[in-house]
């Protein structure tokens, strides 16, 4: 029921606007379970992409809910029972089947294996929660944790040797406020290959062991080493030991590409995927009854410098319980034309870091990553009285070849100790790369009720007036009938006045006339923080005929939409 009801809200929002990206989250869980292409598209890819993603998506999926609440309310659907966070729909069987148990890595099974996960449940706080795994001795693990509030968290967690198998290790952490955490990774790398699950964060909140399905090693058959022809495109098969009929797992694979770009200076890392540039192509195709080949093709002026190709396949048979997701694959290397180089000599480039960092409670955490060859030393500096100091406290979430990933959490608790400049440094013995972020303490905007509103109306205008105080200074838009209706101002249909009374504060007024007033009868004040990814939102409604029902007029608010896209 409350399936259908959703589906049918993302019809009536695809219809009227750009939100199909949105809709297609709830609506796009199909039969078995698994989310289908969108949603992996919503997801962290890599390390340059991931904040970005990570958080966009988790902001994304609170607004879908709260989106659609609007929609209800406005299309008086009844009832609505979409909670806010609730990210994804029902539509499993209830009678799982029980995890497989599994025995201890043989051989042939893949050197990076997750085992086991063990949870506390959300009963114990802060809870802790940990994962057994396979590896080689030089892997490096990473735990993230996206908070509804916005906040990431990151860490390695602490690591564990198994007293009789020294390639079992387990890794734990303690997750404070286990209720507010949205989505949460656990990733295993070493110099070849690589694993990211994905928690089913209902499922951690239960105490419960559970085996983890190992990836089947022959699923994916593909070359690790290539060199970049001088000329062209580089193009790459791997066969897929599924038949094309059933390999519809295409939309699910992760594949990107992480260079180099030596002919920008300082050097600049960038990161393609197939889906967000055109610098490289997936595609598939049957091959025999039981095999497909998937075939990679990487442009020419991304493959030029050589890099590595991360190739993750998606793993259904694992996903039970604790596991939502399951990625497992390769890093292939691709040389330079020349032959030499995956990463060219004696360069190196540091992973471009937000101007502001804000801190969502209860902590969040800051990244510092470089690439270059040799791998560069990474530190996170801050900026005291007495000069840079190294902060100590940071950990060390990927580290290979070419690769040195730090992160530092930082308390939004302690706000005076936390806040300030902080420099991420990047360093291979020869050249020094800086890369400075101004750390805030989220204060979450709070509206002056004095000044939002009706502010005046008469029988030839009606002025509505928005007005907000928070840190970093909140960004005001007035949006039309609900938090994700069209910003007026972008449209340029109407004025929109905007004033900065002070360092923390922000003003917007807009004056409408009788003929627009029937129209615009209701319009979403919503307030930014931290800028358009990392975003921090409140909002409130302003009704210009209070206690009245009014209709909303689509027509005008899609009119409004194609305006504001188009600026
Ligand atoms: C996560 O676990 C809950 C509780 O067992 C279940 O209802 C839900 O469908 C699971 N989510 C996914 C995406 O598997
Ligand atoms: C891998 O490389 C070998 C030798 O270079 C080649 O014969 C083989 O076809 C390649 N396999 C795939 C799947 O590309
Ligand atoms: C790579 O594949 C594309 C089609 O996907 C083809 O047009 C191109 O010629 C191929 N390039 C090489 C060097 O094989
Ligand atoms: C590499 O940097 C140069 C110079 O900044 C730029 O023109 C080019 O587009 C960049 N290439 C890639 C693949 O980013
Ligand atoms: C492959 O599938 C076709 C059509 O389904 C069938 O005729 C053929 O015998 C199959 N070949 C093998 C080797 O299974
Ligand atoms: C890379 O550069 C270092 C010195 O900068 C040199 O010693 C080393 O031989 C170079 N390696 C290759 C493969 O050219
Ligand atoms: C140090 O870097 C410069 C370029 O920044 C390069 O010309 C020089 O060869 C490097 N020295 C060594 C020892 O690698
Ligand atoms: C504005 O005026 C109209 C008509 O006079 C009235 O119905 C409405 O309630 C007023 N709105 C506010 C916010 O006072």
């Amino acid at each position: 029921m409350e399936y259908r009801q959703n589906i049918l809200i993302c019809i009536v929002l695809v219809a009227l606007s750009q939100f199909r990206f949105i809709c297609s989250q709830p609506a796009d869980v199909s039969n078995d379970g698994q989310t289908t292409g969108n949603d992996l598209r919503m997801m962290l890819k890599t390390v340059l992409e991931q904040n970005r993603r990570l958080t966009l998506q988790n902001n994304r999926l609170q607004k879908v809910w709260l989106g659609m609440q609007q929609m209800c309310s406005a299309l008086s659907m009844q009832p609505c029972n979409c909670e806010q966070g609730q990210g994804q729909t029902q539509t499993i069987p209830t009678s799982l089947p029980l995890p497989t148990p599994t025995t201890l890595p043989k051989k042939t099974t893949p050197p990076l294996r997750v085992m086991t996960i063990e949870t506390e449940g959300a009963n114990m706080s802060p809870t802790p929660i940990s994962v057994t795994y396979a590896a080689t001795p030089d892997h490096t693990t990473e735990w993230i944790a996206l908070r509804r509030n916005g906040g990431m968290w990151r860490t390695a967690g602490k690591r564990v040797k198994d007293i009789f198998d020294p390639t079992v290790y387990t890794s734990s952490v303690e997750v404070p406020q286990m209720a507010t955490i949205s989505s949460m990774y656990f990733r295993l790398y070493n110099d070849d290959e690589s694993v990211n699950l994905r928690f089913n964060v209902t499922e951690l909140d239960k105490k419960q062991t559970q085996d983890v399905i190992a990836p089947d090693a022959e699923l994916l058959k593909i070359n690790t080493t290539f060199v970049a022809p001088s000329d062209s495109d580089l193009n790459i098969t791997g066969i897929v030991n599924r038949n094309a009929h059933e390999f519809d797992e295409l939309a699910f694979v992760e594949v990107f590409f992480t260079g180099l770009n030596t002919s920008a200076s300082p050097p600049t890392i960038f990161e393609v995927m197939n889906f967000n540039s055109d610098g490289l192509a997936l595609s598939g195709e049957r091959r025999t009854n039981t095999t497909s080949n998937m075939q990679i093709s990487l442009r020419h002026p991304y493959v030029q410098y050589g890099g590595i190709l991360t190739v993750r396949m998606p793993y259904r048979n694992s996903i039970t319980g604790m596991v939502e997701e399951l990625f497992y694959g390769p890093f292939i290397k691709i040389y330079s034309p020349d032959g030499k180089y995956v990463v060219q000599n004696n360069t190196i480039g540091i992973f471009p870091l937000p101007r502001q960092t804000i801190i969502f409670p209860p902590m969040q955490s800051v990244i510092c990553a470089a690439m270059g060859n040799p791998r560069p030393e990474v530190q996170v500096l801050k900026m005291t009285s007495g000069g840079l100091k190294e902060q100590k406290e940071t950990e060390t979430v990927i580290l290979d070849s070419y690769m040195n990933m730090k992160v530092l959490s930082l308390n939004a608790a302690l706000q005076k100790k936390t806040e300030g400049r902080y420099v991420c440094r990047a360093t291979n013995g020869n050249q020094t790369i800086d890369a400075p972020t101004e750390v805030t303490v989220l204060e979450p905007a709070v509206f002056d009720e004095r000044k939002t509103g009706v502010t005046k109306n008469s029988s030839d205008v009606v002025v509505i007036s928005c007005k907000a105080r928070g840190k970093p200074k909140p960004m005001l838009q007035l949006r039309l009938y609900d938090e994700y209706g069209p910003d007026l101002a972008k449209s340029g249909m109407f004025q929109v006045w905007r004033s900065d009374p002070s360092k923390f504060t922000s003003r917007i007024t807009l004056s409408i006339s009788p003929v627009d007033e029937p129209d615009i009868h209701s319009v979403f004040c919503t307030s930014t923080q931290g800028g358009p990814n990392a975003a921090f939102e409140r909002s409130t409604l302003i009704n210009v005929f209070p206690g009245m029902e009014k209709e909303n007029n689509w027509e005008l608010y899609s009119r409004v939409q194609k305006a504001a896209q188009a600026v």
